[in-house]
């Protein structure tokens, strides 16, 4: 498909969700499991990796920086490890493609590399804030160029050395905080990292699974530079991210009763299970094992009565990318639902707050945005109507499950980026009973 053809998803009015599915692997952990493995002296096995576009990017980039890598074949890739400073300078320009983790946690990760690299991103990734890492990054003694607004294209120049900083991050996020880390294994030093609340901390796990120390006491995460990492096998969990939809579209249509196998439920990251049980959901948590150290379990889900809820706000950095599903929860609750403090929605893949605010309101729903969140009056049945993604992958699939109780069909255009994290969704999505089609128009 070209750049320029519009993939619009054809969602028909009701339905119930069944079966025992397990969603693709986790977006995160894959794109971390290919950094680490590749830096790491050994080779390293990785199963359940994410097949979609932003985690292939992130593999692309380190073939383009010289790493061996064999596969994905089913979610199985093998990295021959080149050891922390084996990296060699790309020929080309490493394209991002639509993924912000891949910028930002590699930014940090190849600035004390000493090679003269560049970083593009397609038209929705160069929109997006990239000073929140560069600044923290020349603190450290780096030399990594933004355009004058602050965006990619990024360059990263040749410097002699890094230093280890204290930094109090600015927002609650997981991408910085990484960044700097990853830069801190380069740095003289003891990089410290204070967060505002707790983020995914899924590069603090995997580094300790490679033999690196890292540190945590309070809010504050730490790590000398100059040690190495050791190969692992890594068995990526299925992203909770992805199974967000299944858990809010089987608490949504009546007579729904799923299984999501495999779900990576890490405390950082479960703010869906935590946000969907406070309005009523009826979620159980089976199985709960360790595999790898991130934590994963089985979620049963069947149907129930939502109501609206005020969203508490520690909640909002554990729940970050589940936003798109949730409103589409609160939209079927009853009474209202209240976000604050998630202003951090408006520079996702999209501005998450507006895009879904239009959209539902398309669709006859009362909803108001506000600066740093929205206001759902629940319980107002969705029309049919036509909606636009903007390109933003979870706003495609949070429209999409929406159907399930809306009264007519539901159109949403812009669709292809679905592939960016969740290849395969329309596929088992149907063979979970959404009555789901695609087509390519000009
Ligand atoms: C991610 C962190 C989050 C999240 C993104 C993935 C990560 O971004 O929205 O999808 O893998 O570190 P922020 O750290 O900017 O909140």
């Amino acid at each position: 498909m070209s750049s320029t053809e519009n993939m619009v998803f054809h969602v028909q009015p009701g339905g119930a969700l069944k079966g025992t599915f397990r969603v693709p692997g986790d977006k995160s952990i894959s794109h971390r499991s290919i950094m680490l493995g590749s830096l790491a002296e050994g080779v390293t096995h990785i199963t359940g990796f994410l097949e979609g576009e932003d985690s292939l990017a992130t593999l692309k980039a380190f073939r383009s920086l010289g790493v061996t890598i064999e596969g994905p074949e089913q979610g199985r890739v093998t990295i021959q490890g080149v050891g922390m400073h084996g990296l060699k300078a790309p020929q080309v320009s490493l394209d991002l493609g639509n993924s912000g983790t891949s910028m930002r946690l590699l930014s940090g990760l190849l600035a004390g590399q000493g090679l003269e690299i560049t970083l593009v991103g397609d038209s929705s990734l160069s929109g997006r804030p990239m000073r929140r890492v560069t600044d923290p990054l020349s603190k450290m003694g780096a030399a990594v160029e933004t355009t004058e607004s602050g965006t990619a294209p990024l360059t990263i120049h040749p410097v002699n050395a890094l230093k280890a900083i204290d930094y109090e991050l600015p927002v609650a996020s997981a991408q910085i905080k990484s960044c700097l880390l990853l830069a801190g294994l380069y740095a003289e030093g003891e990089t410290r990292v204070t967060e505002p609340a707790p983020t995914r901390d899924h590069t603090e796990r995997m580094l300790r699974g490679f033999g690196y120390s890292v540190q945590k006491q309070d809010s504050t995460i730490s790590l000398k530079g100059g040690g190495k990492l050791t190969a692992c096998d890594i068995d990526v969990p299925a992203d909770i991210s992805s199974a967000a939809f299944f858990l809010v579209g089987a608490s949504i249509a009546p007579d729904s009763d799923i299984v999501l196998q495999h779900v990576g439920i890490n405390p950082t990251r479960d703010g869906v299970i935590t946000i969907l049980k406070l309005m009523g959901a009826d979620i159980e948590v089976m199985h709960r094992r360790e595999v790898g150290g991130e934590p994963v379990a089985d979620l049963r889900v069947r149907s129930a009565k939502l109501h609206g809820i005020d969203i508490p706000e520690e909640q909002v950095p554990l729940a970050i990318d589940e936003f798109p599903a949730l409103f589409v929860a609160a939209v079927c609750a009853e009474g209202v639902t209240r976000l604050t403090g998630a202003e951090e929605l408006r520079v996702k893949e999209s501005d998450r707050i507006q895009v879904m605010a239009d959209g539902l309101k398309a669709l006859g729903a009362d909803v108001t945005p506000t600066p740093d969140g929205i206001v759902i009056e629940g319980g107002v049945p969705l029309q049919t109507g036509r909606v636009n993604s903007h390109g933003d992958h979870r706003i495609a699939m949070a429209f999409a499950i929406a159907a399930l109780r809306a009264q007519g069909e539901i159109l949403i255009d812009d669709c292809s980026n679905v592939n960016t994290s969740f290849p395969g969704f329309t596929e088992l999505a149907s063979g979970a009973g959404l009555v789901i089609s695609t087509s390519v128009e000009n």
